[in-house]
């Protein structure tokens, strides 16, 4: 069984439905008469952002990009490869960049960078789990979750080798799956 690979759960389903409605108040609030475009990046955010989409009341649109820095480990490589680009003309559109997880801060930094390239009129980052100890890339998240400890976690979207992703809360994996 999948839980038996974790070792405690961080954040609960009851934790995470809270916090995501939340912050989807405090958006709603902030982006009232804006043109709000949520770009979600795949595959990590899904779960978050089906969840946080809901959450606002207000009109928007979403789109999705698909990158990849990490392969089968759990440290980012720094190199960013953009698999799925957005659809979607950025021109006067109000970003929100939706990611599970802020760690090194690479991949956000390189992807916001990319895209304000494109006529945006504003880009913020609403991250599910925030992990500033391992910062290498100065990059502070507009809207975070929770503030977590510098353990690999997994669910909620959140995958190792792809797997993981259904599991409704935030668990930290036991180091013995990945170290073996
Ligand atoms: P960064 O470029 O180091 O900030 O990496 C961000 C990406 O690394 C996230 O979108 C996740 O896909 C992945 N990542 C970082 N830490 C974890 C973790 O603890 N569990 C699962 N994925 C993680
Ligand atoms: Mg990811």
């Amino acid at each position: 069984m999948m839980k038996n690979d974790i070792e405690r759960v961080l954040v609960t389903e009851e934790e995470l439905k809270e916090k995501v409605k939340e912050i989807g108040a405090r958006i709603t609030a902030d982006y009232a008469g804006k043109n709000l475009l949520l770009v979600s990046v795949l595959k990590g955010s899904v779960i978050f952002m089906a969840d946080l989409m809901r959450a606002i009341d207000l009109p928007c649109t979403i789109d999705f990009m698909c990158v990849s820095s990490y392969g089968a480990g759990t440290k980012s490589s720094g190199v960013v490869k953009i698999i799925k680009d957005l659809d979607t003309d950025l021109h006067g559109r109000d970003l929100l960049i939706v990611e599970d997880i802020l760690d090194s801060g690479k991949t956000l930094h390189y992807i916001t960078k990319m895209l304000s390239d494109r006529g945006t009129s504003s880009i913020r980052i609403a991250t599910l789990l925030d992990k500033p100890e391992r910062r290498t890339v100065p990059l502070t998240p507009d809207y975070s979750g929770f503030v977590i400890p510098d353990k690999f976690v997994v669910g909620y979207g959140l995958d190792y080798d792809e797997k993981y992703r259904n599991l409704p809360y935030i668990g930290v994996l036991k180091p013995e799956v990945y170290e073996k």
